[in-house]
């Protein structure tokens, strides 16, 4: 078994305070009527002087380069810059350049400097730490199963090693840190939702992880179909019996102070809807059905990389939903961990069985925060599209979930839970159906079903990440094809919030 950790080595990030032994310098470009201008505007002056500025600017516009938002521009370096070439990345407009833009256009110039050993930039001097996010996500690439005539060329391979311009060499020292420890962990997400359905089964996802947060000095505890049998965990059972790869619990704790959260991630690690089978049209693409495990397991680690003093625990339900003679059937009526009685009307709706067995386990902990996360539903993206999360949940902390995922660029966004929904996951033989039996606001019943199981008093927010965990479309800004990383970014940063209050 390889540690995911060694996969995730993306290029090196330091900071500088000259050009040095540098391939490529990366600036930016903002655009205006009049033209566009390198940014940052005044900074780096004994690198980039005045006259050399001009002469670049001059080379710029001369092969039409606007500035407009990520667009990508090379030239031959001015004499006497000491590198070979410059990169040139769009940012728009100059008043609308804030710390996202800055992000994507990092991440553009990353996916663009393959081949390059050493790349230095000027984009430090507008934010060093959405540069280097930027930076190192956007040079992301996952090809462990790329054999042969097919595997990476050493001029497709990512930038080696990218340097930031800093004033003085002790600037943004804090910053960097953490900026270099997010974008890690948002790749040890990707490489998790990345790894292939025939490699990545519940028992190795459960390893790999345990592997990971033993290697932190984490509290690690996993729990395989014999203990979940015998301690009742009964949507998990549920949902991983039509599978030859039984299921697995993990729970992860970081102790680091009084305040106790609870993080959940839905971990299936293939979804075939199970009887309730799905189309084959795109049914591959659900693989990343563990994108809320793979991004919870990171937010753990990176809770302990970075300190905080809260105490974090991860609890995880991984299972392969799989159709079968052992299958679990629509009509069966499970018994979730606690007691809970649900008939499964269709096992294609899984996600919210095996959570809600881990919302009941992670609220015996007593934590003062519970959050959920899950690539839940189809209705989360007729509802906001592919690259908006939705967020439910108790309505303070779910508003303020909302609004710091706007902040991080996440831009996820806060949705109500109806009361009249209720009563239609109302069962006729048990306490609740899994589904509705209509397809009206999906994302929102299946948060209510979730909710039932969240302990009085809690503040809970729910993220159904659907279509943002992973992308099946060509790459844009930091994000490349396949698994994202999203929301660990949010999660990370509710958690410094929190550990603020
Ligand atoms: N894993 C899917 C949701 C999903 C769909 C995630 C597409 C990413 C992309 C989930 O388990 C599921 O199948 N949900 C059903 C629920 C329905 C049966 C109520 C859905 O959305 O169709
Ligand atoms: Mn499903
Ligand atoms: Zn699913």
């Amino acid at each position: 078994m390889t540690a995911v950790a060694d996969r995730s080595l993306g290029p090196e990030l330091i900071r500088t305070e000259s050009i040095g032994e540098a391939d490529v310098l990366v600036v930016g470009l903002t655009s205006s009527d009049d033209g566009p201008a390198i940014a940052p505007a005044d900074a780096f002056e004994d690198v980039l002087d005045t006259d050399t500025r001009e002469t670049l600017l001059a080379a710029l516009r001369a092969v039409g380069a606007k500035g407009k938002p990520e667009e990508l521009t090379r030239v031959p370096a001015p004499a006497g810059l000491g590198v070979d070439s410059v990169l040139a990345v769009g940012l728009g407009a100059l008043e609308k350049v804030d710390a996202e833009q800055i992000r994507k256009s990092a991440g553009a110039a990353g996916r663009a400097l393959t081949g390059v050993g050493t790349a230095v930039t000027i984009l430090s001097g507008l934010d060093l730490g959405a540069a280097a996010e930027g930076f190192y996500l956007g040079a992301y690439q996952f090809s462990e199963f790329k054999s042969g005539k097919s595997a990476p060329k050493p001029g497709d391979q990512p930038v080696q090693r990218v340097e930031f311009l800093v004033p003085d060499a002790g600037f943004g020292e804090e910053t960097f840190f953490r900026a270099q420890a997010v974008a890690e962990a948002i790749a040890t997400a990707r490489d998790f939702v990345n790894t292939p359905p025939s490699h990545l089964y519940p028992a190795e996802f459960a390893d790999r992880a345990a592997e990971l947060a033993k290697a932190a000095g984490l509290l690690v505890e996993v729990i395989d179909e014999k203990g979940l049998a015998a301690d009742g965990y009964g949507g998990i059972l549920g949902v991983g019996k039509g599978s030859s790869r039984p299921p697995r619990l993990i729970r992860i704790t970081y102790a680091g102070g009084d305040t106790k959260v609870g993080l959940i991630g839905k971990g299936i690690t293939f979804d075939t809807g199970g009887i309730s089978i799905k189309p084959a049209q795109g049914m591959e693409n659900m693989t990343s059905d563990m994108g809320g495990a793979a991004a919870v397991i990171a937010t753990v680690l990176l809770a302990a990389r970075l300190s905080l003093p809260i105490t974090v625990t991860a609890t995880v339900p991984m299972a392969e939903n799989m159709p079968s003679s052992t299958a679990q059937r629509p009509g069966d009526v499970l018994t979730q961990y606690g007691g809970t009685t649900v008939e499964v009307i269709n096992t294609d709706a899984e996600g919210r069985l095996i959570l809600a067995d881990a919302i009941v386990r992670a609220g015996e902990d007593d934590p003062d925060y519970i959050i959920d996360v899950a690539t839940l539903t189809g209705a989360q993206m007729v509802a906001l599209g592919t690259r908006t999360p939705g967020v439910m949940g108790t309505d303070e902390f779910r508003d303020r979930v909302a609004r710091i995922s706007q902040a991080v660029g996440e831009n996820g966004w806060a949705m109500p839970l109806p009361a009249e929904l209720r009563a239609d996951i109302n069962s006729k033989i048990a306490d609740l159906a899994n589904v509705a039996p209509h397809r009206w606001g999906g994302m929102l019943s299946a948060a209510l079903f979730l909710k039932e199981f969240v302990p009085e008093g809690v503040q809970w927010a729910h993220l159904d990440v659907a279509g943002p965990a992973y992308n099946t479309g060509g790459p844009f800004g930091y994000i490349g094809k396949g698994g994202t990383g999203v929301p660990v970014r949010t999660l990370i940063s509710t958690l410094e919030d929190i550990a603020a209050e």
